[in-house]
């Protein structure tokens, strides 16, 4: 074996840009700030005060008054907005509630509008599996499936009642197809070219939506597999974005967000829209789960799993933890 003293070690050194805090900030190459992060809400109808949601810990379903708080402070925090889910007291088969200008979701938009003007930007779930006694999407056909083109007839109202309460952008996320150009038209019509399309576009059929069923108490018994999309398929994510971009979609989501990061980051190279990405409820409970048991680093995992979700390409990011990040972030 020859001698190791004359090693003069390696010329390039990667390590150098690491050495300090200062470094480290100034070759940063992803940046996650307030303006760039949603928080999900849930408010529920009939409640005096907020209801814990065990499967995630520190979320509740809020009263209309508590909800005014939450969204005041997500916008002296400076966050980009915030996406409402209401969940009504009764259920039926048509999801009703969902058009009722006295329902929750439409009380609980123009209760947030009234709280925090333009001060954010005021998102609803345009959506009924929170309104049907079944638990699905959309209405279902004589066969139990979930007819499409009924359900898009339902949206299309949907949105004008959102519209209506005032908010200023709409989130379809039942996957039904021709849904965003339908819900255009229906806006348009009533004169409301102004509220903006947030359109889950790539939404995968998956097991970390869990702890959202609880949120919601949604009584879906089977899976939402004839509409969500098969986690094995990337490309078809990117032809859902395009064909929402082509009917007017403002921004195209992906859902969920971290074991989707590749879809995220092809849809980003694919479109020329913002694209939003849902850290959804079981990603965050997840971690809550793990930090309870000391295994990781709670506020560590926090920032890291936005940092990767902003890396792969997300320009906006909904996430549970949209006030405590920016908190963070303050810091
Ligand atoms: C459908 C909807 C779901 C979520 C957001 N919108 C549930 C589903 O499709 O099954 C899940 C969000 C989360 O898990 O955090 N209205």
């Amino acid at each position: 074996m020859a001698p190791l003293d004359d090693l003069t070690g390696p010329a390039i050194r990667p390590r150098r840009l690491r050495a300090t805090p200062a470094l480290r900030r100034m070759v940063a190459e992803t940046t996650v700030e307030p303006r760039q992060l949603v928080l999900p809400v849930f408010v529920r109808e009939g409640i005096d005060s907020p209801v814990a949601i065990s499967s995630m810990p520190g979320v509740v379903q809020h009263t209309r008054d508590s909800l005014k708080a939450a969204v005041r402070e997500a916008a002296e925090l400076g966050l980009g907005g915030v996406m409402l889910f209401g969940i009504p007291e009764a259920k039926d088969a048509l999801g009703s509630g969902a058009l009722d200008a006295d329902g929750i979701l439409n009380v609980a938009i123009a209760d947030v509008v009234a709280e925090v003007g333009d001060a954010l930007t005021v998102m609803s779930d345009l959506c009924l599996d929170e309104f049907t006694d079944h638990g699905h999407c959309g209405v279902l056909a004589e066969d139990g499936r979930v007819d499409n083109d009924a359900t898009l007839r339902v949206y299309a109202e949907m949105a004008q009642a959102q519209a209506a309460a005032g908010v200023h952008m709409v989130g379809p996320s039942g996957m039904m197809d021709g849904q965003v150009a339908v819900i255009r038209d229906a806006l348009d019509l009533d004169g409301h070219t102004d509220v903006s399309i947030l359109a889950y576009s790539a939404k995968y059929a998956s097991a970390f939506y869990g702890p959202f069923r609880e949120a919601v108490d949604s009584s879906l018994s089977g899976d939402r597999r004839t509409y969500q999309q098969d986690p094995a398929n990337a490309l078809e994510g990117v032809r859902e974005a395009l064909i929402d971009v082509e009917e007017g979609a403002d921004i195209v989501m992906v859902k969920p967000a971290l074991a989707y990061l590749d879809v995220l980051r092809q849809v980003r190279d694919a479109v020329d829209v913002p694209v939003a990405a849902y850290n959804i409820s079981g990603e965050y409970s997840m971690v809550e789960a793990a930090a309870a048991h000391g295994w990781i680093d709670r506020e560590a995992a926090i920032l890291e799993t936005l940092t990767s979700i902003r890396r792969a390409g997300a320009d906006i990011v909904l996430t549970y933890w949209a006030s405590e990040a920016a908190h963070l972030l303050k810091q």
